[in-house]
C-alpha cells in the first residue's frame, strides 16, 4: 500500500489541464492502485491525478458497490439538475452547494487502453464523476459553488 500526497488548495498544479494518458503500462497500474490506497485512506468519494500531483487523465471514484477507473474520459451527453454538498480533498475545510447534472453519457479508456461507454443515473455518482472531471480542467468546486462555508471537523475527509 502506498499513499500519495494530495495536493492542497493554492497548489499551481491544481489549475492546470491534465493532458491524456498515452503509455497503459505498470506505471500507470501501480499509480492507480496508490489512487485507490489514496482515496480510501482518506475516505473519499473520487481522486482525480493532479491531485496527486501527475497532470494526467485519470479520475477515480467508489460509492458502495460501485467502482469507476476512467482514463482520457469524455463527457459525451448530459441532463437534469440537482444541486448537493460538496467537499473535496483538495479543499479540506470547506464544503458548498453545486448544481449537477443527474444523467452522464461518458466514453473513456480502461487501464489496458481499452475504450468503453458509461450511462450513470445515480445521482452521487454523477455529482463526483462531475467534481472529478473538472480536475481534469483545472476547475475546483469552489468555483461553481453557493452557500461555502467550513466543514464540521469530524468531516474532514471528502472527495
Ligand atoms: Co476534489
Amino acid at each position: 500500500m502506498a499513499l500519495r500526497q494530495i495536493r492542497q488548495i493554492g497548489e499551481d498544479i491544481l489549475r492546470k489541464k491534465a493532458k491524456p494518458v498515452r503509455a497503459f503500462d505498470n506505471s500507470l497500474h501501480s499509480l492507480l492502485e496508490d489512487m485507490w490506497d489514496t482515496l480510501r485512506a482518506f475516505d473519499g468519494l473520487g481522486l482525480a491525478a493532479p491531485q496527486v500531483g501527475i497532470l494526467r487523465q485519470i479520475i477515480i471514484v467508489e460509492f458502495e458497490e460501485e467502482k469507476y477507473e476512467l482514463i482520457n474520459p469524455k463527457l459525451i451527453e448530459s441532463s437534469g439538475a440537482e444541486e448537493k454538498i460538496e467537499a473535496c480533498l483538495s479543499i479540506p475545510l470547506k464544503q458548498g452547494t453545486v448544481e449537477r447534472p443527474t444523467y452522464l453519457k461518458l466514453e473513456a479508456l480502461d487501464r489496458h487502453g481499452d475504450a468503453f461507454e458509461l450511462e450513470i443515473e445515480d445521482n452521487i455518482l454523477t455529482t463526483a464523476l462531475c467534481h472529478e472531471l473538472d480536475h481534469l480542467e483545472g476547475i475546483l468546486f469552489l468555483d461553481k459553488a453557493t452557500n461555502i462555508h467550513d466543514r464540521p471537523e469530524e468531516e474532514h475527509s471528502g472527495k
